[in-house]
């Protein structure tokens, strides 16, 4: 257990870039930005709603280990977020991508005012800012504050929501959910807004008598004129620091094209006979979208779907090493290959030719296509099934009587992953690939393969006795189960689209279906699998066993016979109890 553990463990750090270090800070963010506007939202009750709100929000968020997270996410974030506008040298056709960077760089120079006043000033002077003082600035003084922290409240809220949509849009829920998502992503800065406003107004109603300003604007809560002056210092240092920072990073940019320039064009030859010139140091994602080649990026250059990736011609060893992003995709797509790269990752520095292993989503426009349905990432179970000694039965027989026994092999199998609930997707000479969990959860996903697994040796041992005087050898298989994210979505060209998933998932079921000729038996299931199939109990053989392409050992079950797992099922064991 603790070895698998690590195992783990090691495999997501490896899988762990600055986007994903980017998108946890963001999800932190985020989450205070919620809870502040869920606070903000109280506003639209009572004055009292406010305080007891705050109270709780700010108990949550400057509780010390708490804000250290907090603190240290913001840094990390807004770092990252200058970071990319020096390094991103293109963006996808996409508007939102530049979008969401610039609002996300505005939000610093929007919010420091209100940071200076209500953090800096308490740390630097114990001042006690709560909603009446900070309302009452707002509302109180000039008119340009309040639309100040409206557009700071608006960037930071899209900022966030552009966010999560490019880290939801590839999961299943998220069609059904968008509309939800949609509605919450509307009506939470509205009512936050609102509430703001509403709480402005009863504040200015109750500064209206001296004992309210008495109570509430006292120098030890908002701090005394030269406090004021000191932060208010402090706050143009910063805007002016930031603001320079950001003219650095755009001066920098200009530079970085110049030397590039300089520094010489590479020559990038598609298979389809597109030849591009493009300054050394893009992507070669980036140098397609720049030069409008079509390019399948599902991910949009995040390094998360390796639609992207494309086969070098010639001779890869003069190619930059991945990055242990780069490769730890590459690894999990089974793309030992080292002339196989992500195109989003790979920055040629000499001329390169290659082929784009997965076609772009054809335009509706174009002649003869049919749009291809984007993919999705989501949990699903392969089962890889194969016929043994098809070649030799072929080698004895007609074509037709070979056509004939393969084709009820077929329906055999077919037959057992339709009952139980999976679905048939590619047929290979003998072999099949079924998919479970379209539309099941990860659990089920697995009870299912696992079963119909079961079926498949049932159907086949009876295929065998009707075919009994006609062959001289019973029909053998193996079955290869494993499960995993992998991306479902369309496949192919033009009118030839179809339907799979791609990744590693289905790339080690595959491996786990070779490997029952060498192991000598009729399934391995991934332990994985089988645990979520609610096997747990140790009853089918385990081991260890190295899957090419990866490098950590995998643990499995194996069974030599298929109809065996039918006693391993928790129905029946649930039904003999
Ligand atoms: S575009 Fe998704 S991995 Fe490159």
């Amino acid at each position: 257990m603790t070895i698998s553990l690590y195992h783990r463990l090691k495999t997501v750090s490896r899988g762990i870039g600055v986007r994903q270090v980017r998108l946890i800070c963001g999800l932190i963010l985020f989450s205070y930005l919620l809870s502040h506007f869920l606070n903000h939202a109280l506003g639209n009750v009572s004055l009292q709603a406010l305080a007891i709100g705050v109270a709780y929000h700010l108990a949550f968020w400057q509780f010390l280990p708490v804000a250290i997270v907090f603190y240290a996410a913001a840094l990390t974030h807004g770092g990252l977020g200058v970071w990319a506008l020096y390094q991103r040298r293109q963006f996808s056709r996409s508007t939102l991508e530049p979008l969401q960077l610039i609002l996300g760089l505005s939000i610093p120079a929007l919010i420091f005012s209100h940071i200076a006043g209500v953090r800096l000033g308490h740390t630097l002077y114990g001042h006690d800012k709560l909603y009446p003082q900070v309302l009452y600035s707002y509302w109180a003084g000039p008119s340009w504050r309040v639309w100040l922290m409206s557009a700071a409240l608006l960037t930071s809220w899209s900022h966030g929501c552009i966010g999560l949509h490019f880290w939801l849009r590839l999961k299943p829920f998220y069609q059904r959910a968008a509309p939800w998502l949609l509605a919450c992503a509307v009506l939470i800065p509205a009512l936050a807004l609102l509430g703001f406003y509403r709480g402005g107004r009863d504040i200015i109603s109750a500064s209206a008598t001296t004992q309210w300003r008495a109570e509430n604007l006292s120098p030890k809560q908002t701090g005394t004129a030269s406090e004021q002056a000191t932060l208010e210092t402090i706050m143009n240092g910063f805007l002016i620091g930031y603001l320079g920072l950001i003219g650095a990073v755009l001066a920098a940019r200009g530079l970085r094209a110049l030397h590039e320039r300089r520094g010489g064009m590479v020559t990038l030859s598609y298979n389809n006979g597109r030849i591009i010139r493009v300054p050394k140091g893009l992507s070669v994602l980036e140098a397609s979208h720049r030069n409008n080649v079509p390019h399948a990026s599902t991910c949009g250059g995040r390094a998360r779907c390796s639609t992207c990736r494309i086969r070098v011609i010639g001779d890869p060893s003069g190619l930059p090493a991945p990055s242990p992003r780069e490769a730890f995709v590459l690894a999990q797509v089974g793309a030992n290959d080292p002339s196989i790269r992500l195109a989003c990752q790979l920055r040629p520095t000499d001329d390169l030719s290659f082929f784009q292993l997965f076609m772009p989503n054809l335009t509706p426009g174009e002649p003869g296509s049919q749009r291809a349905a984007i993919g999705q990432e989501r949990y699903l179970v392969s089962l890889f099934v194969d016929m043994r000694g098809s070649t030799s039965l072929a080698e004895k027989r007609l074509p037709f009587d070979v056509v004939f026994i393969v084709n009820r092999f077929l329906g055999a199998v077919s037959q057992a992953v339709l009952s139980n609930g999976g679905q048939p997707n590619q047929f290979v000479g003998d072999g099949m690939l079924a998919l479970f969990g379209l539309g099941v959860d990860p659990h089920v996903a697995c009870r299912q393969a696992v079963q119909a697994a079961h079926d498949i040796a049932v159907n086949i041992a009876e295929l065998n006795a009707v075919l009994s005087h006609d062959l001289h050898d019973p029909i053998r298989f193996g079955i290869g189960i494993h499960g995993g994210e992998v991306i479902v979505g369309e496949v192919g060209y033009r009118d030839h689209m179809v339907f799979t998933a791609l990744g590693d998932a289905v790339n080690v079921a595959s491996r786990l279906q070779d490997m029952t000729k060498t192991l000598g038996c009729q399934v391995i299931i991934s332990d994985d699998v089988y645990e979520r199939a609610g096997r747990a109990s140790g009853l089918l053989p385990q081991q260890e066993v190295e899957i090419r392409g990866r490098a950590e050992p995998m643990r499995v079950r194996t069974a030599a016979d298929a109809a065996d797992l039918v006693s391993q099922s928790p129905t029946d064991e649930g039904a003999a109890a």
